[in-house]
């Protein structure tokens, strides 16, 4: 039996809490934490518990389809892997395993830009579609660059990411010292290396690894890979504006997919820009604390897109029956964020692996008891909805029109 194995195992909670045993505080917080008082992280998950479903008995499915099409690729499952950045640092070699897990289930993973493994191993590691999430970090020729090498390596979307003018306040990373950690003062780190220390298995993984400290694919002229000291300025120095999707698309030249619409009106704007498919995201609550939970999003955008783009939406998926919600609503398919992070902290790609399947299984038995054979035959006739969210007046409606 491996540790991620079932009885140990049962749900992505557990894998949660074998991340913690595993992981130096700071490591797991940066994961498991959101912006400021951690509101929108907290309502992200909470908001699935206003969505009643609307079984269908006596319906026998000796046979599940999960199956979804997304930017014309067939996947197996109707969730993809989201770009999580410093995924190297959770374990050996992090993108590469997650990436390895995502293809075998037949499923796709999303490397972010702010990722420890060269985009051309990520790509090599996995056997299904890989995308790839860009931040301008670095500057245009800097990501024009990153960019040619993803289309060379075959990456199959470009996932460009809208929220993140600057970084989020992450008040978990401040009190763990995380900016000292990554900055060179000896004296600075010195309170808070305990951490490290405490969990050995980690840190002897993670020396072995390189001990790394830079980002591979943002690579800066005359200087190499940025430093991870840098990122918070880098970020405030690229925030991505609509302007900048035409010569993205230039450079591209594939399909775009526009990440971290919480609105109809940015979703009119991501359809406008061309963006061939948006995901529904508030960045996991990592970002402007006190938006909506993206499920709670999902319909204004849905009805905005009015089917000229795919939608997807993560935020908050922990259980197979979280994505059937999302699905019930419109989401063409899901990304998951924090569900696999913590298989992969807890135990590589076995734990990826197992949150997959923790995820695969709970939307397999869903579906029965549901009485519903395949995911793409789920809609709202599943779900009941609280009242207020049917009589949303729209946005931007004047006061007395009202
Ligand atoms: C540790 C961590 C790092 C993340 N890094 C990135 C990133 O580099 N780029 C990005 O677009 N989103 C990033 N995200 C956001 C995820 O792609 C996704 O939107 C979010 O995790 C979804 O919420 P969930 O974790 O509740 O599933 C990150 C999320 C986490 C938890």
């Amino acid at each position: 039996m491996s540790a991620v194995d079932s009885p140990r195992v049962v749900n992505i909670a557990d894998l949660r809490l074998l991340a913690e045993r595993r992981l130096p505080r700071a490591v797991f917080d940066y994961i498991d934490g959101g912006a400021d008082a951690e509101r929108t992280l907290r309502e992200n998950c909470r908001v699935f518990d206003d969505v009643i479903l609307r079984p269908r008995n006596a319906v026998a499915i000796p046979q599940c389809d999960l199956s979804v099409t997304v930017l014309g690729h067939r996947l197996e499952l109707p969730f993809l892997l989201a770009p999580v950045g410093s995924s190297r640092m959770f374990y050996p070699r992090g993108e590469e395993a997650a990436a390895r897990a995502a293809g075998a289930a037949g499923t796709a993973y999303i490397l972010s830009t702010l990722s420890g493994c060269k985009l051309e191993d990520v790509r090599a590691a996995s056997s299904g579609p890989v995308w790839y999430q860009l931040y301008l970090v670095g500057g245009r020729d800097v990501a024009s660059a990153t960019i040619a090498r993803a289309r060379a390596a075959g990456y199959s979307a470009l996932a460009v990411t809208i929220d993140t003018a600057v970084s989020g306040l992450r008040e978990r990373d401040a009190r763990n010292g995380t900016k000292e950690l990554l900055g060179s003062s000896l004296t600075a780190k010195l309170p808070f290396v305990s951490q490290f220390l405490a969990r050995p298995r980690w840190l002897v993984g993670f020396l072995s690894d390189g001990g790394l400290m830079s980002f591979p694919n943002v690579v800066l002229p005359g200087q190499g890979p940025m430093p991870y000291a840098d990122v918070a300025a880098a970020l405030e120095q690229s925030t991505v504006a609509w302007a900048d999707l035409r010569w993205i698309r230039e450079a591209w030249n594939g399909p775009i997919v526009i990440k971290g619409v919480l609105t109809g009106d940015d979703a009119r704007r991501a359809v406008d820009a061309g963006a061939e498919a948006i995901v529904v995201s508030n960045h996991g609550g990592r970002q402007l604390d006190g938006v909506s939970a993206t499920l709670r999003a999902l319909p204004e955008i849905v009805g905005a897109a009015n089917s000229r783009t795919e939608v997807l939406l993560d935020g908050g998926i922990r259980r197979g029956g979280d994505i059937v919600k999302a699905l019930c609503l419109g989401a063409r398919a899901v990304l998951c964020g924090r569900a696999y992070a913590y298989g992969l902290g807890a135990g590589g790609e076995a734990g990826v692996t197992r949150a997959i399947q923790i995820l695969r299984a709970d939307l397999v038995r869903t579906l029965k008891l549901l009485g519903c054979a395949s995911v793409g035959a789920l809609d709202r006739s599943y779900v009941e909805l609280p009242p207020a969210w049917l009589t949303d007046t729209p946005r931007g409606t004047p006061m007395d029109a009202r």
